[in-house]
């Protein structure tokens, strides 16, 4: 497939300078935005004709070189997938089986509904190999009951053979190491060693937090990277770009934004794994309160995206919101010192 970024828009037969800026204003700036868009909506956002609208998206097409597979090499791509166990089963269940390596999955929420939380395990347990999960699932209380330093070692160079990097792109200053290591910990895993898997990077605006994903590239081709994390996604595009007359450049960066991150899951057979606030402000945008920041733009991109609010007591619920195969449903779970758990 060759780059996206190889050609102009408006180098697209049928595009002129006039339509490129339409589509750029409305968010799809890149030929992989328009090769994956139907006629009928590419029409209503450029305001063309349908015929003219057909020639572009499969003149985008052409130059991606995006054709047919057949199912069965989609079927053996699906077989690569890997998931990361979110610590809580019910939550797994939800998901599948958990977050999802070659594609993006989003948390959204309100201040204070786990997302940092459900960060910082999936990048703790990002580095658990599967087997070990498994046995871990069958008995949870194996290692306190002969508690012996061998099961423990072991446990630990188990952890050591798999060890998938993470990349964790923290927007809010909330990647606290000190817990890191208390999940880590919990796990049996030695958490300097967890720490030594996981590379941070704070982003100081927007524009830094693309840098820092394209950057990522060169981490995840020297490491083995089963994890990239956004926390969050959106914060620093609203403080940049403030007020309506600044959406649509926006949503074009938060799209070139979702579009190398889903490159990098593809690439690396990651899991992306991105977090969403909600609007504070009921009407302001979209009217209802509980729609995510950043609309279409992210939810086109995420495969999986995942509602989480708080309930009664210390319970917390993860929604599963427009999956593409799996039935919407939710999962009741907890966070407390050990991390993510069943409720
Ligand atoms: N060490 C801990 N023990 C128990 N609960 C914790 C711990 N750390 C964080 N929490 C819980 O996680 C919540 C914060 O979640 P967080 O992931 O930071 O929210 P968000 O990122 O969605 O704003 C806290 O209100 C608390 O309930
Ligand atoms: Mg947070």
């Amino acid at each position: 497939m060759s780059d996206e970024q190889d050609i102009a828009l408006d180098e697209l037969p049928g595009v002129g300078k006039k339509t490129a800026e339409k589509l750029h204003d409305a968010g799809y700036g890149s030929l992989m935005a328009i090769a994956t868009m139907n006629a009928s909506k590419l029409q209503e956002t450029a305001d063309i004709g349908e015929k003219t609208a057909t020639t572009i998206i499969n003149a985008a097409r052409d130059e991606l070189d995006i054709g047919f597979s057949t199912g069965s090499e989609k079927m053996e791509q699906r077989e690569s997938v890997r998931r990361i166990p979110t610590g809580s089963e019910e939550v797994d269940d939800l998901l599948g089986g958990g977050v999802e390596s070659q594609c993006i999955t989003e948390f959204y929420g309100e201040f204070g509904s786990a997302k940092t939380q459900m960060a910082l395990q999936l990048a703790v347990n990002a580095q658990v190999s599967p087997e070990e999960a498994a046995a871990d699932q069958q008995s949870p209380d194996e290692d306190e009951e002969d508690g012996d330093e061998s099961s423990t070692a072991e446990t630990t160079a188990n952890a050591a053979d798999y060890s998938k990097g993470v990349v964790f792109i923290d927007t809010e200053d909330t990647f606290i190491p000190e817990r890191v290591e208390q999940m880590a910990e919990s796990r049996g895993l030695d958490p300097e060693e967890v720490l030594d898997n996981i590379f941070v990077a704070r982003a100081y605006n927007s524009d830094h937090q693309i840098l820092l994903a394209e950057e990522a590239q060169d981490i995840a081709s020297e490491h083995d990277i089963g994890l990239i994390v956004v926390d969050s996604l959106t914060a620093q595009f609203r403080s940049d770009y403030v007020g309506r007359g600044q959406l649509a450049d926006r949503q074009q960066k938060l799209n070139q934004h979702m579009h190398t991150l889903q490159r990098l899951a593809n690439t690396y057979n990651a899991a992306v794994v991105v977090t969403n606030q909600v609007m504070a402000n009921p009407g302001q945008l979209f009217g209802d309160p509980t729609t995510a920041i950043g609309g279409h733009i992210i939810s086109h991109n995420s495969a999986f995206r995942i509602y989480l609010r708080k309930s009664k007591k210390d319970k917390r619920i993860a929604r599963l919101v427009d999956c593409p195969y799996l039935p919407e449903g939710e999962a009741v779970f907890k966070v407390d010192e050990t991390g993510i758990i069943d409720a």
